[in-house]
């Protein structure tokens, strides 16, 4: 313990919960981890295809696994990672630029949570969202 402040015992675990969180905390949390999964599959993708390099045969080998229906689901996941991503992305953008955040308001306790404002927003958001999800899922399996 320094300076009198006490230990920080929560951890990653307050990270992912540490008490009444809202629905847009959570979004934050699927916005990291999706953001951290998109950068994973980045390198993935170049480790992928450098397999060109091992000649002809071993790229359609390798073509031929991704085709299987196991890569055709994480596509879909890889997929559905980026439209989440993007879409919370774009609801971050707007209220950061302050969008749909109401008139800015006197500090005054209890202080007022803009994020109630922006819920309509939010809740917009993730239905686009889970339409163009819906939509790709469809045109990937059902083609
Ligand atoms: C349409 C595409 C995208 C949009 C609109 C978007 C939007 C954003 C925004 C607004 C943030 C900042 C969130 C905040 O305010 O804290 C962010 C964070 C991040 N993004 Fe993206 N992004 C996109 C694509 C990508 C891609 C392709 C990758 C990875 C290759 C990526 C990786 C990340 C990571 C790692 C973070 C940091 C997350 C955190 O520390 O909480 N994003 N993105």
């Amino acid at each position: 313990m320094k300076n009198n402040q006490p230990a920080r015992r929560l951890g990653l675990r307050g990270w992912v919960y540490a008490g009444k969180y809202s629905f847009e905390r959570y979004l934050y949390l699927g916005h990291r981890l999706s953001g951290l999964g998109l950068v994973a599959y980045m390198v993935l993708h170049i480790v992928e295809t450098a397999n060109r390099m091992r000649g002809e045969q071993a790229w359609a080998e390798l073509m031929a696994l991704f085709a299987s229906p196991p890569f055709k689901v994480i596509e879909y996941l890889l997929f559905a990672l980026a439209v989440f991503h993007a879409m919370n992305g774009i609801r971050l953008f707007l209220v950061e630029l302050a969008f749909f955040s109401g008139k800015p308001q006197e500090p005054v306790y209890p202080y007022k949570s803009s994020v109630l404002k922006h819920r309509p927003l939010t809740y917009v958001v993730m239905i686009l969202a889970g339409l163009l999800m819906a939509l790709g899922g469809s045109s990937l399996f059902f083609p």
